[in-house]
């Protein structure tokens, strides 16, 4: 299976569309953020749908068990295979988010690869998650193995902030390479700017699955 997850970050579904139309065939996923969902709603699920490829939503839920579930209610008709809320929100939100969604894997974010975090906390939020029913997490490449030894084969961990050899860190600042995370235990890498920003985003996917192959 391929397990790169390419972040169609672009501002509007026919960029995420003709960036999506480059990268079928050499990614496994395709992941549609916050900015497009929020600005096209539906609409940039309907044009990722017709590429093949399972759709992750990353909404990051983040409010109230009873605004949670209703939104997930929402979230079940768009018919996507991954959605996101933060582990943060608490066990009741999560369960909340599962009774909504019984056939879309439910991801948890731990904490934001953005943002500095103690590993404890990481793993505290990780296991509450999987405890309350979510199929699996979302962590930085540095907190892959811990999670992994923590939390057992089992739960899918999605790891954002990879960064090939010799990429731009950008925002990010807990990175990690394609190699060294799928080594550590992660499930699905998901891979953004690496992909969009390159000259030719297919041959840059491909060098990362040769990448991953090499382990
Ligand atoms: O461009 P880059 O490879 O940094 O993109 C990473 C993607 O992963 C972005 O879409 C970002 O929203 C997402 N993400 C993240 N950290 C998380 C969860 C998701 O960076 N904890």
């Amino acid at each position: 299976m391929n397990r790169i997850c390419a972040a169609l970050d672009l501002a509007d579904p026919v960029s995420a569309a003709q960036l999506a139309s480059k990268l079928a065939g050499h990614v496994g996923l395709f992941k549609i953020g916050l900015e497009l969902f929020v600005a096209h709603g539906p609409a940039a699920v309907d044009a990722i749908r017709g590429y093949g490829l399972p759709i992750f939503l990353d909404l990051k839920l983040h409010d109230i068990p009873q605004t949670v579930e209703g939104a997930a209610r929402g979230v079940a008709r768009l018919r996507v295979q991954y959605v996101t809320v933060h582990a943060s929100g608490g066990a009741e939100m999560i369960r909340a988010a599962r009774r909504a969604l019984p056939e879309t894997k439910l991801l948890a974010v731990t904490v934001l690869t953005s943002l500095e975090a103690a590993p404890a906390e990481v793993e505290r939020l990780a296991r509450l998650a999987v405890d309350a029913g979510a199929d699996g997490i979302v962590c930085a490449p540095t907190d892959v193995a811990a999670l992994r030894k923590a939390l057992g084969a089992r739960p899918v961990i999605v790891v954002p902030g990879i960064r090939p050899a010799g990429s731009a860190a950008g925002d990010q600042r807990r990175i990690g390479t394609p190699r060294d995370a799928i080594r550590a235990g992660a499930s699905i890498l998901v891979v953004g700017r690496p992909l969009r920003d390159a000259p030719d985003p297919a041959a840059a996917a491909d060098a990362i699955l040769r990448e991953i192959d090499a382990t």
